[in-house]
């Protein structure tokens, strides 16, 4: 049985965690490939509202295997944090596997994060603050320290001894910072270690063993294109490549794997943290859009920057992702307003064009030719076919497969797990 992957199409927060919740429930396996706790999921399962940022979200349905793939960065203390709220909550979290080979974010990545930024100044990215690209910087570096590692005690320890002399240099020398203390770091890390052990495993073992088997899994996607270290508003994305090819090098599965792809939307854009954002309405209709989708970030609560959706970026993702489906959300939001528009071209220097130039100085010379919309002004929340739906909305819809060149395979109507319609 192929495989599906759910990816983020815009810049994150698409929503896509509803349908990772709800493509669970056919899946034996959930993987998380890539990123780490910069992403923030919200599922709402019978009124109950779940905010995942590491664990896989396939762990609300009993049973279900969810594992954590070396393609992501893991903070020792998030995740034990993470499963307490889970348990509390009585979710059980015995399915959980984390790969050996995944790496650890220590403390003093997430006081580079926070250094880092605070010297960029007006130019900074407004990451996460989660220690994310110093984790990374040190996998692609050769001084990480992968899981396998962390629960090793003689192994960590000489590591995290051997990794402080320079990074409390560059603390203290570049930053002006408080360097760290190994041994105290060597001490609570432990502890840390010790709860975590008895879900570290070779998750690739287990991959293989499902593929085998005939196992159906589903490849759980953080962050988004645009945030992709390589066909994202770089420099302002994340560390990672959370795209469909990063399930390969994520998770350690090949290409053919992979068969259905669906790109999360939304019926509009959103991003959060600094970088280029074409279609932004830094205005009333922003903020209106703001109000009604309830845009604030599940991780650090920043407010949303909001503005139209941009239909090249899909058409983009499309291509990137080798998109098989669409799951569009929140047109239970923008069908309050009164118009709506979508941007289905930029020009650039007169020209007419349908890509995102690489360069960020063009990028901000695009204008986005906009096509508007009357909307549907009703309340659309507890539709649950596509044939119900106002004339303006199916329309809407329709026009948005045209330009990307893909299908809608899912629709959402409102946050909860019912409030979705399949295609
Ligand atoms: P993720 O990071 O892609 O999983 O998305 P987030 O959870 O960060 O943000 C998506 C937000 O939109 C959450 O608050 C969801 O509950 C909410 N949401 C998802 N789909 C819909 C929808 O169709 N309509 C509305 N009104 N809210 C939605
Ligand atoms: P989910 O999975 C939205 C953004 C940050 C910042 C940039 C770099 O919930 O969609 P980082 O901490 O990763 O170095 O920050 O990336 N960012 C996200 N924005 N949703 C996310 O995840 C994000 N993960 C990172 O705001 O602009
Ligand atoms: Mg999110």
């Amino acid at each position: 049985m192929a495989a599906k992957v759910v990816v983020g199409t815009q810049w994150g927060d698409e929503g896509k965690g509803k349908y990772i919740d709800i493509l669970a429930h056919d899946a034996d396996y959930v993987v998380r490939f890539s990123g780490g706790n910069n992403a923030g999921h919200t599922i709402i399962n019978k009124g109950v509202k779940y905010a995942l940022h590491l664990i896989p979200s396939g762990i609300l349905h009993e049973g279900k295997k969810c594992i954590i793939g070396n393609g992501v960065v893991v903070d020792p203390a998030v995740i034990l944090k993470e499963i307490e709220g889970l348990e509390s909550k009585g979710v059980s979290v015995e399915n959980l596997y984390i790969s050996d080979r995944a790496h650890v974010i220590m403390p003093y990545h997430k006081a580079l994060d926070a250094l880092q930024e605070e010297a960029r100044g007006a130019s900074g990215i407004g990451t996460t603050k989660r220690g994310i690209g110093p984790a990374y910087s040190d996998k692609a570096e050769r001084c990480g320290i992968r899981i396998g590692d962390f629960i090793d005690q003689e192994i960590f320890a000489e590591k995290v001894r051997e990794n402080l002399k320079i990074k409390n240099a560059i603390i203290e020398k570049v930053y002006g910072g408080e360097p760290f203390n190994a041994e105290q770091i060597i001490d609570e890390y432990s502890e840390y270690a010790k709860r975590l052990t008895k879900h570290v495993t070779d998750v690739n073992a287990m991959i293989h063993d499902a593929v085998d088997e005939g196992k159906v899994i589903l490849f759980e996607g953080a962050q988004a294109m645009f945030l992709d270290m390589d066909f994202g508003t770089y420099p302002y994305v994340t560390s990672s490549n959370p795209i469909a090819g990063g399930v390969c090098t994520g998770a350690g599965v090949g290409p053919k794997m992979i068969g259905e792809v669906y790109g999360i939307m939304k019926a509009y854009t959103t991003r959060v943290g600094a970088g280029p954002f074409p279609t932004e309405q830094d205005n009333e209709i922003g903020d209106t859009i703001r109000e009604l989708g309830h845009e604030y970030g599940t991780t650090t609560g920043r407010p949303r920057r909001c503005g139209w959706l941009d239909v090249v970026m899909i058409r983009y993702a499309a291509k990137v992702n080798g998109l098989t489906g669409l799951c569009i959300n929140h047109l239970d939001t923008i069908g309050k307003l009164k118009k709506i528009k979508l941007c289905s071209s930029y020009i650039l220097d007169g020209e007419k064009i349908n890509y995102i130039p690489a360069s960020l100085k063009q990028l901000a010379k695009c204008e986005p030719v906009y096509e508007e919309f009357d909307s549907w002004e009703e309340d659309i929340s507890s539709v649950r076919s596509f044939e119900e739906l106002p004339q303006n909305a199916k329309k809407y819809i329709r026009r948005i497969e045209e330009i990307s060149g893909v299908k809608v395979s899912y629709l959402g109507v409102g946050p909860d797990r019912e409030q979705t319609i399949r295609l």
